[in-house]
C-alpha cells in the first residue's frame, strides 16, 4: 500500500504560499527521510543523475552544509558557489548568471543573497526550480520549516501553543517566516525584545508584541531567540551589546521564569553571552542541535518536493 503526495509548487521562496496541508506533505516527506535514514538507509534515489547548484551570496554554515548533504542523500550532484568566487564579483548580473547556471544543466538552484526579492525575482527569470535559502530580511522558510518541524516533534502539536520569539526581529528573516508558519499551524505567538527592534506594527500579523519580558517568557511553551542581525542594521538600536544582553539575554536568573519543559530554540549562529547563556543554549531544553539535524531531513522533502513539481513526476510513500 502507497499513498500519493500532491505537491505542485517548483519552487519555495516563503512560507506565506503554503497551505497547511502542503506543510504537513513537507513534514511528511521529512519524516519519511528521516526516519529512513535513522534505520540506516543512507542514499535515496529521488534525484539520481540531477544536478543541484547551490549559489551562496552570503556567508553560510548550517544551511549551505545541510543543503549539500541533503543533496548527496538524495544522490543528486551538487556544486556550490559562493559569490566572491563567481563571475558575479566581475559585474555579471543575477539574471545571467542564473542563465548560465541553467545553461550549464542545473536541474535545481539553492540561492541565498543578501538582498531581499531576489529568490522571487531569480524564480520569475528562469524556469528551473528556486529554493530560497534566505533573501536579505525577507524570508528563511526552509529555516521556518526545520524548526517548526523540530518544535512539532518535541510538542507533538503546536495548535494553541505560545510560541515567543526574543531578539532582532526587525531584520530577521527567520522571524518573519517562523510567525507565517507557526501561525498557518495554530500557534500563538509572541514577540519580544527592544521596541526599536520589535515594534508594535507587528501586531498586523496577527501576533502579540510584548515589552515585558518576564509576561513574554512565563507561559511560553517555547522560545526562539535570535541573534542580532548586525549586517542588515545600518544604525544601532540599542546603546550596546552589553546593554542588550542586560536587559534582553536568556540568562539563568530569567530562566527561573520559564516553564520546567519550555523548548529552547535558536536557528544559529549563537552568540553565547549575548542573546542566550552558554548553559541554556547547551541544557535539556534545548533543540538547538536537533533544528540543525532535523534541516538535512526537510530540505530532502524540498528538494524532492519541487523538482517532482517540475517534472510531473509522482511522489508516493508507503503508507
Ligand atoms: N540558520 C542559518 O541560516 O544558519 P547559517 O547562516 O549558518 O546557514
Amino acid at each position: 500500500m502507497s499513498r500519493v503526495l500532491t505537491w505542485e509548487k517548483q519552487n519555495l521562496i516563503s512560507i506565506e504560499p503554503l497551505s497547511l496541508a502542503e506543510i504537513q506533505t513537507i513534514f511528511s516527506l521529512a519524516r519519511y527521510y528521516k526516519e529512513g535514514t535513522e534505520s540506516g538507509q543512507l542514499k535515496f534515489d529521488a534525484l539520481e543523475g540531477r544536478t543541484v547548484i547551490n549559489l551562496f551570496l552570503e556567508p553560510s554554515t548550517r544551511t549551505r552544509l545541510a543543503f549539500e548533504i541533503a543533496c548527496k542523500r538524495l544522490s543528486a550532484d551538487c556544486i556550490s558557489v559562493s559569490g566572491g568566487a563567481s563571475s558575479l564579483s566581475k559585474g555579471e548580473s543575477l539574471k545571467d548568471t542564473a542563465q548560465n547556471i541553467v545553461a550549464l544543466g542545473a536541474d535545481v538552484i539553492i540561492m541565498r543573497h543578501s538582498s531581499s526579492g531576489s529568490a522571487d525575482y531569480l524564480s520569475k527569470t528562469v524556469d528551473t526550480p528556486i529554493i530560497n535559502a534566505g533573501d536579505g530580511s525577507h524570508a528563511h522558510p526552509t529555516q521556518a520549516l526545520l524548526d517548526t518541524f523540530t518544535l512539532t516533534e518535541r510538542l507533538g502539536d503546536v495548535n494553541n501553543k505560545k510560541v515567543t520569539i526574543l531578539g532582532d526581529i526587525l531584520f530577521s528573516r527567520v522571524a518573519r517566516s517562523n510567525i507565517h508558519c507557526l501561525l498557518k499551524l495554530g500557534a500563538k505567538v509572541t514577540l519580544a525584545g527592544p521596541n526599536t527592534l520589535v515594534p508594535k506594527e507587528f501586531e498586523a500579523m496577527g501576533v502579540t508584541v510584548s515589552h515585558n519580558l518576564k509576561d513574554a517568557l512565563e507561559d511560553a511553551d517555547a522560545i526562539m531567540l535570535l541573534r542580532i542581525q548586525h549586517e542588515r542594521q545600518t544604525s544601532t538600536h540599542f546603546p550596546s551589546i552589553g546593554e542588550y544582553t542586560t536587559s534582553f539575554g536568556l540568562n539563568e536568573r530569567r530562566a527561573h521564569w520559564i516553564k520546567p519543559n519550555a523548548v529552547i530554540m535558536h536557528p544559529g549562529p549563537i552568540n553565547r553571552g549575548v542573546e542566550i547563556d552558554s548553559k541554556l543554549a547547551d541544557s535539556s531544553n534545548s533543540v538547538i542541535l536537533e533544528q540543525v539535524k532535523n534541516g538535512v531531513f526537510v530540505r530532502m522533502a524540498i528538494l524532492h518536493l519541487c523538482h517532482a513539481a517540475h517534472t510531473k513526476t509522482e511522489i508516493s510513500l508507503p503508507k
